[in-house]
């Protein structure tokens, strides 16, 4: 058994998310500079979400000498399965094409008011589709000063915020539908796009991620996200509740994520 203080030996999931960012180009040579550098990497599953248009382009990049650890993956799908949703884009649609989904960033739940019910629809299309969700749960509140000082002194009523928005989605799972998912801890005050963003101190990522694997079927691979770059990515790994890790900014340029995937 691992205690709560060991090191896992595990393989980790490292996730990037382009966001609404690169051109086709731009997309083509990232990708193909990821599919470079994956190959050297060892204990590692990288994903790459671009954007949907890049899709199909990055899939085929990905398709030829094939790297069997470098996966596909959608930043978000549709929480219907088809019909009349304009602009929406389906799990079927996806299916064969990517092998993840991003599902509830803070993004979309802040501009396009994504609730726990409609991320549970999305779950259940994407595991229909055999597409692996990713579901993303994060307080938006910094804590304390104190707290952040002293992240050794957190206490449980810290995470119940955290546990709420957890529940307002995986209460809606039936236990085989919870049992497939992927979490992100993604603390909105540290993802680097909001303004007076910071990285979280990694002991507190842990404290949150245990906390949540309280709450998740055991096994649940819970990843952190919020200002992950190639210098702070080892200390969240190191954590022994953190699997992986889901990487904005710092996805966008292929030497920068694959020091963090290999950190
Ligand atoms: P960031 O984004 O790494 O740029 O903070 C993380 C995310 O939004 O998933």
């Amino acid at each position: 058994m691992t205690g709560a203080d060991e090191t896992p030996h595990r393989r980790r999931l490292i996730i990037g998310n382009w966001k609404m960012n690169t051109t086709l180009a731009e997309a083509m040579t990232l990708a193909t500079a990821i599919k470079e550098g994956a190959g050297q990497l060892s204990g590692v599953d990288l994903v790459i979400c671009p954007p949907f248009p890049w899709l199909v382009p990055v899939a085929e990049i990905l398709a030829t000498h094939r790297q069997s650890a470098l996966h596909l993956g959608a930043q978000n799908i549709a929480w219907q399965s088809g019909g009349a949703y304009t602009g929406e884009v389906s799990a079927a649609m996806l299916k064969g094409i990517v092998d993840y989904a991003i599902i509830g960033h803070s993004e979309r739940r802040r501009y396009c008011h994504e609730t726990g019910p409609m991320l549970a629809k999305k779950i259940r299309l994407s595991l229909d589709n055999k597409i692996k969700p990713v579901l993303c749960v994060g307080e938006l509140t910094k804590p304390t000063a104190a707290v952040l000082r002293d992240p050794t002194a957190i206490g449980e009523r810290q995470f119940v915020k955290l546990i709420e928005i957890l529940a307002e989605t995986v209460d809606h799972l039936t236990a085989d539908e919870r049992s497939k998912l992927v979490v992100a801890y993604e603390p909105v005050w540290a993802i680097s796009a909001n303004s007076g963003a910071e990285p979280a101190d990694p002991h507190y990522v842990n404290a949150a991620a245990a906390a949540l694997a309280e709450h998740l079927p055991s096994g649940t691979p819970i990843l952190y996200g919020g200002s992950v770059n190639s210098t702070n990515a080892g200390h969240y790994l190191a954590q022994a509740a953190i699997a992986g890790l889901l990487v904005g900014g710092a996805s966008l340029k292929a030497t920068e994520f694959l020091k963090v995937a290999g950190a």
